[in-house]
């Protein structure tokens, strides 16, 4: 078993470093925020979960959604990586990093007509599609360009994920997949469409999953489908699992469901099943591959809290705020065990009482310019950012050993405020 190493953000002398690189020196030529990935952790999670896969057969579609910079596409396409994209521009990254779209599964709820053409004209493995409307314009799209579209139904199991409400997706009342007992139904009118042809069938359940159980209970129930499905003479050649394989968001733990367990569940459920599974991790990837990272505007002593005032928003970070997420916050410059704390709000500067990142936090006394680090921000951290309060969105970085590039530069403000104009009937 390849174990996930957790050594690409570490302290040397006291200082942070991402692989050979020291944040503090990065953050001298880049102005805070900004998100830094290591391209090492990536590489190492998607291997480590790769390699725990092996005695399946199995291919790997990273979902783009999660972190979605062509730089990070690029380091996990040069593995062999595919994708797994929700949009055309989604797919145009992924193309832009080298990924023909034979690698490419486009899922979705609401794919548009010109976004089905435009995956069609340029090759796409599979559609996962969620609805009846949906296949019937599918099948008109390919029709008109003279395709065949290969499909997967995405069924909704009804199953409890286990994680926050706001990111379950296998419930009845979510909006997603197919009812698993109307997918027979829609198999049957796929089956009669003439340009669509059918591949496989689709599940996810959810994000940040963090126990098995919910997997097992809907995988299980896919895999009667399946054999239903094909007594009934479908060619059901591959599952698509999706993703949601939870991370731990505590740097002292390791991964909340450990590969093993979660390799030898799909191997008891679908091993010897004749299928090629496939699967689309977007965190268990990218989460623990990335930083934010922010300085200290203020401290401010307030009467009944105290709060560190950082340059990092709910605009550049919505996790805490949208998903009442903890992240880890780390000072750059490590203090010594007898520095003296201190117990802070860690906030950011936008008008919301609910950009805050941690809640009464224990940490050294930190001053003006002092930096710190947000941890497991490499998924759902730049691709969620906004530009709220006119912020414009923040530079991302990636470091590989003693490399560091930025791959993607800070807008100047007069570019982003410059957007606008103003009508002719108002000057
Ligand atoms: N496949 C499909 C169809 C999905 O909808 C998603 C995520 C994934 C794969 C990848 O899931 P993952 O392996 O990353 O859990 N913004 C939220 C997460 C939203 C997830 C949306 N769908 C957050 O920050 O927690």
């Amino acid at each position: 078993m390849i174990e996930k190493k957790n050594n690409h953000f570490e302290f040397r002398k006291n200082v942070l470093h991402a692989e050979e690189i020291s944040i503090l020196e990065l953050a001298k030529s880049t102005k805070t925020p900004f998100y830094i990935y290591s391209a090492g952790a990536l590489e190492d999670s998607y291997n480590s979960l790769v390699y725990s896969l092996k005695e399946l057969n199995h291919s790997l579609y990273y979902s783009v959604k999660s972190n979605s910079n062509v730089a990070v596409l690029r380091v996990l396409s040069l593995l062999g990586a595919g994708m797994d994209v929700v949009s055309s521009g989604e797919y145009l990254r992924a193309r832009k990093a080298g990924v023909p779209g034979e690698k490419i599964v486009f899922s979705g709820v609401g794919k548009t007509f010109e976004e089905m053409i435009l995956a069609l004209k340029q090759g796409i493995r599979q559609f996962n599609v969620e609805s009846i409307p949906e296949i019937y314009q599918l099948n008109l799209a390919a029709s008109k360009v003279n395709k065949v579209a290969p499909v997967s139904i995405r069924v909704n199991p009804d199953v409890d994920a286990q994680t926050h409400k706001k990111i379950m997706t296998g419930k009845a009342e979510n909006k997603f997949g197919i009812p698993i007992m109307l997918a027979e139904k829609v198999y049957e009118i796929a089956k009669n469409l003439e340009n669509i042809s059918i591949v496989g069938v689709d599940l996810h359940i959810g994000s940040q999953i963090t126990h098995l159980a919910p997997f097992k209970e809907a995988f299980q129930k896919i895999a009667k489908l399946i054999y239903s499905l094909r007594n009934k003479g479908h060619n059901i050649k591959r599952v698509d699992i999706g993703g949601g394989l939870g991370i731990s968001y505590s740097r002292a733990q390791g991964d909340p469901i450990p590969l093993k367990d979660f390799s030898s569940m799909l191997k008891s459920i679908f091993g010897g099943m004749d299928l090629e599974i496939q699967i689309e991790p977007g965190r268990y990837i990218s989460g623990n591959s990335g930083l934010l990272i922010s300085s200290v505007i203020y401290l401010k002593e307030g009467s009944s809290h105290n709060f560190l005032i950082i340059d990092a928003g709910m605009n550049d970070f919505i996790r805490p705020a949208l998903y009442e997420a903890n992240h880890d916050l780390i000072p750059i410059v490590s203090s010594m065990d007898e520095d003296p704390k201190i117990e802070v709000d860690v906030v950011g500067p936008i008008c919301e009482s609910s950009d805050v990142f941690v809640s009464k936090a224990v940490l050294p006394i930190m001053r003006a310019g002092d930096l710190i680090a947000i941890y497991s921000a490499g998924a759902y951290g730049a691709v969620m950012a906004s530009e709220y309060n006119t912020r414009p969105l923040v530079p991302e970085l990636i470091v590989k050993g003693n490399m560091s590039s930025i791959i993607r530069s800070r807008p100047n403000l007069f570019e982003t405020i410059n957007r606008d104009q103003i009508p002719y009937w108002l000057r």
